[in-house]
């Protein structure tokens, strides 16, 4: 069964089969056949420690399985001195995404350089990444003082601009109030509409969730796939979740 748009060879996308990591000689999961293609938006669930997390840096090229092969097609062909053939390709937002050290500026226009961009779209592309994060504010903050939810956002239009072909977020709107949350969500299905390839880890389903088209399960360490996304309970679900952070404890 083809659950995803890789049958097409001219799309970007990254093929892992057979693949197994274990650490200190436990195994964490297994998975036969995992296609992640551009046109594809994947929810990626699973309890904590399951394993989410060393998923996309395996399929970032970070890190090695133990067993399987990783196989990449559609992208540029590789610059001699990077030593991955992964590295690069499919992009990995952390769960604490990194910024560079300098303004939030300085972290936007920095996105741009590698894209040989018109200067009238360079400039245009800022100013629409900037609008859909609110970040007009904060534009000469340095981006180390920002809080959590800001950097989040950030990193997210950074990611907007520079236009992956396949990008990996992890847990993006964790930790973050409704205001953040609605505009990440906006950004994410600007990337969707874009033809990105999307793979979202989640701890619940809400109107991220919502966005998916394909569920990948790590459960009892084996990762299963399947065209049924969960549904989701309440499209507020992300709200309530919000409302709860914010006024227990
Ligand atoms: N380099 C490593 N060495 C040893 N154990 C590791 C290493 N990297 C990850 N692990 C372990 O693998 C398990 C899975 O970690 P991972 O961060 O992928 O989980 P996760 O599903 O993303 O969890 P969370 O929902 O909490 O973010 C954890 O038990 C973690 O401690
Ligand atoms: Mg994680």
């Amino acid at each position: 069964m083809t659950l995803s748009h890789s049958s097409d060879r001219s799309l970007a996308s990254i093929h892992a089969k057979n693949l197994l990591i274990s650490f200190n000689q436990q195994i964490l999961f297994s998975a036969a056949d995992l296609h992640f293609s551009q046109g594809d938006v994947i929810y990626l669930q699973g309890d904590n420690g399951s394993g989410k997390s060393t998923l996309m840096k395996l399929l970032a090229g970070l890190i090695k399985p133990n067993q399987g092969q990783i196989t990449s097609q559609g992208f540029a062909p590789q610059t001699w001195w990077r030593p991955s053939s992964l590295l690069g390709k499919a992009v990995y937002l952390h769960q604490h995404p990194y910024l560079f050290e300098g303004t939030v500026k300085y972290n936007l226009t920095y996105a741009l350089d590698q894209r040989a961009l018109a200067p009238e779209q360079r400039k245009k592309r800022i100013k629409q990444a900037i609008h859909m994060a609110q970040l007009t504010d904060l534009l000469n903050h340095n981006a180390s003082d920002l809080s959590g939810g800001e950097r989040q956002r950030l990193a997210i239009a950074r990611a907007w601009i520079a236009q992956p072909k396949l990008l990996m977020l992890d847990e993006p709107i964790s930790n973050m109030d409704k205001h953040s949350q609605r505009l990440v969500l906006a950004m994410i299905n600007q990337l969707k509409q874009d033809g990105t390839g999307l793979l979202i880890s989640s701890h619940q389903t809400c109107g991220l969730t919502a966005l998916c088209q394909q569920h990948w399960h790590i459960k009892q360490c084996t990762i299963h796939t399947s065209i049924h996304v969960p549904q989701t309970d309440d499209l507020h679900d992300t709200h309530t979740t919000e409302l709860h952070y914010g006024t227990s404890n």
